[in-house]
């Protein structure tokens, strides 16, 4: 394991605390005040001439790095600029997708003149929890019809994720969590933010562009007895490396073995192979076997609701008695964040998954969208092939999900964009959703020239 700090023995508050002050000392590097500036006096009225805000002393903070990717992209003039950098899926057009499903939902719930605006449940929408719920560990899960899974409606998977990370900073025994190394660059601050200790679990091998899958078991198997374990449940982002199945056996053994505490991220279900059963194997294993686990769902990529923040998180316990618990202690947490979540996506979720015929219907333009990022991903490793790019570009068709980990450097990142337009992280991580078989050419002329330059 590497980084992060092993908590003792101090209280909750004590821990948010140092977390906070943690996070504030590493942030003023980024540009957010720290508290160390002397911070003047002034007057909160306008007849200073717009001068001694009570604000003077805030720095500029940074862009994110993966949304400051599509600021410099808008900033670009060029024609030719492609964006590859957010998470996004795009039509061969390079248009946003609004599901045909998605506009019939909405359209019903607009004609339903019963529907009304009251505020939903601190755990909001029952049906949609449910529904959720049943959706990632299986139709006929024993552990949903056990009554021993509790979930709750959030912002989507972020959401979802810090609801879940401030639940276990209050009430799990142990407050080290292992996030894989690399990871979506906003779980370190999630879960640091919340009051829990970030570590890291070795997971990707640059040099073959796949699993490290024995770092990856010699990390779990030192982490602290109970230690919470972050997994992807599929489409790993950002390196769209995942563990085979009998991978996930033995990682399955192993943290039971070692009693730690998985948490899923499932952010992609559906999207990586177009089908929710098999992206959702992952999960599901850890679910048979009795034991207890989390799962932090979004409808982002899956449904394309991306803006209306629709996420559930589950908290899959030994009975029922101890899920009512659990979920009562979760609403303690919901309400002063956010009171109660916001209705009109979570209908629309629980509209489609309710009705066979419109689930179906959901189904097919989901594996549509997985086919067509696939098919991208062959696109791009051809044209590679018939340029005669040095290297070994089979990753690209071997990883799965909405990104390819290209093995692109930082260099190589920055030369694509000042010669080709092409915005990306600077990781070398590629969205294979914003391509289109149009731009493929283009990005494989840009990679071509950034290999053969800057090696
Ligand atoms: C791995 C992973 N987790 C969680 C999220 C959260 O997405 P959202 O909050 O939009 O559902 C993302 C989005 O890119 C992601 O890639």
């Amino acid at each position: 394991m590497h980084g992060g700090n092993a908590s003792g023995s101090s209280s909750p508050a004590d821990r948010r605390l140092s977390a906070l002050v943690r996070h504030l000392e590493g942030s003023s590097r980024d540009g957010i005040d720290a508290g160390n500036h002397s911070i003047a006096a002034a007057p909160t009225s306008g007849s200073y001439g717009g001068r001694n805000s009570v604000f003077d002393h805030v720095v500029m903070g940074p862009e994110d790095p993966i949304l400051g990717v599509t600021v410099a992209y808008n900033k670009d003039p060029s024609p030719v600029k492609m964006n590859l950098g957010v998470g996004a899926y795009r039509t061969e057009e390079g248009k946003p997708l609004v599901l045909n499903v998605v506009r019939r939902a909405e359209q019903m719930l607009v004609n339903d003149s019963s529907r009304v605006k009251e505020y939903l449940p601190i755990v909001g929408l029952a049906d949609f929890n449910k529904l959720s719920a049943k959706l990632i560990l299986g139709a006929d899960s024993p552990a949903v019809q056990e009554n021993r899974v509790t979930t709750v409606q959030c912002l989507s998977g972020t959401g979802s994720l810090r609801v879940g990370a401030e639940f276990l900073a209050r009430h799990y025994h142990q407050h080290t969590i292992l996030i894989p190394q690399p990871t979506w660059g906003n779980h370190p601050k999630v879960f640091g933010l919340a009051g829990l200790s970030v570590k890291t679990y070795r997971y990707y091998d640059p040099s073959t562009r796949g699993l490290d899958f024995e770092g990856l078991m010699e990390d779990l198997g030192s982490a602290p007895s109970g230690a919470i374990v972050l997994f992807h449940a599929c489409a790993h982002n950002p390196t769209g490396v995942d563990p085979t199945a009998q991978q996930w056996e033995q990682i399955r053994q192993l943290a039971r073995s070692k009693a730690l505490l998985p948490f899923f991220d499932s952010a992609y279900q559906g999207f990586a192979s177009g089908n929710l059963d098999t992206d959702a194997q992952s999960v599901r294993m850890f679910v048979k076997d009795g034991g207890e686990c989390i799962v932090a769902q979004s409808f982002a990529k899956n449904m394309g609701l991306y803006g209306e923040r629709v996420g559930a998180l589950s908290i899959v316990c030994r009975n029922a008695d101890v899920a009512g618990r659990v979920e009562s202690q979760l609403k303690l947490v919901i309400r002063p964040m956010y009171s109660n979540p916001p209705i009109h996506g979570a209908s629309i979720v629980a509209t489609v998954l309710k009705d066979r015929n419109m689930f179906q219907e959901w189904t097919v333009e989901l594996k549509a969208m997985a086919d067509r990022i696939i098919n991208m991903r062959t696109q791009l490793f051809d044209a590679l092939r018939s340029r005669g790019t040095p290297g070994d570009w089979s990753h690209i068709i071997k990883q799965i999900g909405m990104f390819t980990f290209t093995g692109l450097n930082s260099k190589q990142v920055a030369f694509m964009t000042k010669e080709y337009h092409i915005y990306m992280t600077s990781d070398g991580r590629i969205s294979m959703a914003g391509l289109s078989s149009r731009t493929v050419p283009h990005l494989a002329d840009a990679i071509h020239a950034a290999v053969t330059r800057l090696a």
